[in-house]
């Protein structure tokens, strides 16, 4: 199967599968709140985090369909992450994925409890005893631990608390950053890695590649994006661009220069791809595996 046509066919089927976890329901006195989840679900992410679950579950020998409840899982708590990081107390945006953030189109209080709602029904998706009864339940709850654990005070939102406070005072800035990157944006692609690793059924070699190189792959995803803040442009990221020097953010970009980064992002991305050797047969002779396009193409993204 070509790359292009596997990753259609991945974002499409977690695009129908959250259609499914979390359906319109208009007639719902709190019909308001679901509204506010579907509209920034469905406001077009490009869905790299469950891509990553889905593959790794593949190229671990799993059976990738069933597992589309953790990628959707994934997805659910990256919306919830982006919808509380546009927020006035956070970032301060007023655009996302192409669109007026949540809050600007729901007010604060129902885009707070639209993230909360959403980190929610992660948990209820993957935990549903009668979602994919084919998987071992012991598979299913390592793979949910590892997500929770992503997503909380040691992953994500520790890196997002790192972010806000911008460094401390007296310390190396770079080794900062690389830590507030590895935990707000590592911890998630790591996590989306080791859980379809988990639910495929992969060697603990295997598992400890797959973390190496979403790792990386984070790290590298991140500084993409403070270039792209720097020399993208509003209308083609659907997120205001200049953010990062505006709120004096503390990136790799004013510390280490544009084609430093530029250089980094693609040094961190072939060292990422250095983990993949551990999946034998991911490609056929002479051509390159799914997860070594998808990190080319991560690198070189313009959105
Ligand atoms: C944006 O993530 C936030 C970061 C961690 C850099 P993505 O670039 O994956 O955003 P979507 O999901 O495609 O909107
Ligand atoms: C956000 O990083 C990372 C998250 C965990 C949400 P940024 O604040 O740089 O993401 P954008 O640029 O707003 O998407
Ligand atoms: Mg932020
Ligand atoms: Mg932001
Ligand atoms: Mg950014």
């Amino acid at each position: 199967m070509r790359h292009e046509d596997r990753l259609d066919q991945y974002v499409r089927s977690v695009d129908e599968a959250l259609e499914t976890y979390i359906p319109a329901v208009p007639m719902l006195p709190q019909a308001r709140l679901i509204e506010a989840m579907q509209y920034s679900l469905f406001a077009g992410g490009k869905r790299i985090r469950p891509v990553i679950l889905l593959e790794f579950c593949r190229v671990s020998g799993g059976d990738w369909e069933t597992a589309l409840p953790f990628a959707c899982a994934l997805e659910m708590i990256h919306t919830y992450s982006l919808i509380h990081d546009d927020l006035p107390c956070m970032d301060d945006d007023t655009m996302r994925r192409g669109r007026p953030c949540s809050h600007v189109m729901f007010g604060e209080a129902t885009a707070l409890l639209a993230g909360d709602a959403l980190l929610t029904a992660a948990f209820e998706t993957m935990l549903d005893p009668g979602v994919s009864p084919s998987l071992d339940p012991d598979r299913v709850r390592r793979a949910a631990h590892v997500i929770a654990a992503g997503a909380g005070a040691y992953g994500m939102a520790g890196g997002q608390q790192l972010d806000i406070e911008g460094g401390k005072p007296g310390a190396d800035p770079l080794n900062e950053a690389i830590g507030v990157h590895s935990l707000k944006t590592g911890a998630m692609m790591a996590a989306a890695a080791q859980a379809g690793c988990i639910l495929g059924g992969a060697t603990e070699t295997q598992c400890a590649h797959a973390v190496s190189f979403a790792k990386a792959l984070g790290i590298a995803f991140q500084i993409r994006d403070d270039i792209l803040d720097v020399e993208g442009d509003s209308d083609e990221l659907g997120k205001t661009a200049g953010k990062d020097a505006a709120q004096g953010k503390l990136t790799f970009v004013p510390l280490k220069g544009m084609e430093e980064c530029k250089a980094l992002v693609a040094s961190m991305t072939s060292g990422a791809i250095g983990f993949l050797p551990a999946f034998a047969g991911d490609a056929a002779a002479g051509e390159i595996s799914f997860l070594t396009w998808l990190a080319n193409e991560m690198m070189n993204r313009s959105l």
